[in-house]
Order: structure tokens, then sequence, then C-alpha cells
């Protein structure tokens, strides 16, 4: 190989390192880009329908204190349900709800995050420090329902669960007037 030919060949290599230089130099410039972009997207038009609340407060005052958990029944006749997990156990352990009736639930955690799902119904959730989770269904099948924590929260997430309780209107009704809350027994 002549000199010339080697010397060609050099600059080839160096070209090409170039442009490959230059398109990962493109590369993490889009990305960056993008973090930016989507930065400030995000910060200047936050996702609606958050509710905070101060998770170390919930047992002293606001939506959470203790007489305001359960069940509760509203002007339309649909039921509310409100609830705090906290590590290791809701409060309240059991609650009763209604059959064929709208309930809603807003539940908050006092620690950590936990997870809550009613077994055999859509209803699942996740309950996280800071915010309410609200969500609304309709329970057709009577019968205790088992309601664990579907969310690793420490050593004792395993033993964390509750129980929903669900019984005819009219029993509810009654359950209700008897004693506020709705709480099993
Ligand atoms: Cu609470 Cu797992």
């Amino acid at each position: 190989m002549s000199v010339d030919g080697a010397e060609g060949t050099e600059h080839a290599a160096a070209d090409a390192e170039r442009r490959w230089a230059a398109v990962s130099i493109v590369l993490i410039l889009a990305l960056l880009g993008v973090i930016t972009f989507t930065g400030i997207h995000w910060a200047s038009m936050p996702p609606s329908g958050i509710e905070p609340v101060d998770p170390t407060t919930l047992h002293v005052s606001g939506e959470f204190v203790e007489q305001n958990l359960g069940a509760q029944i509203r002007a339309d006749g649909s039921v509310i349900v409100r609830l705090i997990g906290q590590q290791y156990s809701f409060t309240p352990q059991c609650v009763v709800v209604p059959a064929d009736t709208k309930v809603t639930f807003r539940g908050t955690s006092a620690d950590v995050v936990h997870g809550f799902l009613v077994t055999g119904t859509n209803a699942n959730a996740m309950l996280v420090p800071g915010y309410v989770t609200t969500f609304t269904t309709q329970f057709s099948h009577l019968g205790d329902h088992l309601m664990p924590c579907h969310e690793f929260c420490g050593t004792g997430h395993a033993a964390m669960w509750a129980h929903v309780r669900v019984v005819s209107r009219t029993d509810f009704d009654r359950i209700m007037s008897e004693k506020s809350g709705g709480h099993c027994d």
C-alpha cells in the first residue's frame, strides 16, 4: 500500500469517527431537549383532580378524623366510605355498605403507600400519603369481602387487611340508624 493510500484510509476513519460523534451528540441534545420540555410542560400544567391532605394531622383535624371514618349516607341516598391505611391496618377494620347502591370511597394513608382492593369486585386503588384517593363503585354480592393491602408497605404487609361487608339496603339503613359509621358489629 502506498503512503498516500494509508493516509487516505486514516482520513476516512477520522471522518467516520467525527460523523458518529456528531450523531451521539445530537442524540444527547435531543434527549436533554425532551427532558427539559416535559419538565416545564408538567410543571406549568399539573394534573387536575389532585386533592392534597396533610398525613401528619389526619387524626386531629379535617375530613379523616375518627368520627368521620366508615360509612355515611349522603343527601341523595348514595353512600360515602372514608378510610385510612397505616402500617399495618386499615381504619375502620370492617365497614358495612349497602348492595346495589353507589358507594364512593375516599381514603388516604397516614404513613407510606398502601393499596387496597375488595376481592371479587372491581374496587382497587392505592392510598398515597399526602393525597386523597377517591372512586365510586357498586357492590352486588352480599357477604363479607376481604380487603387486603396489595402494595408492599413493610414487614407487616402480609397481615394488613380489612373487610367490606355488603348487606341489603334495608339492613344497611337499620345498621346506620342504630350506630353511625356502619362499622361491623
Ligand atoms: Cu399496607 Cu401493604
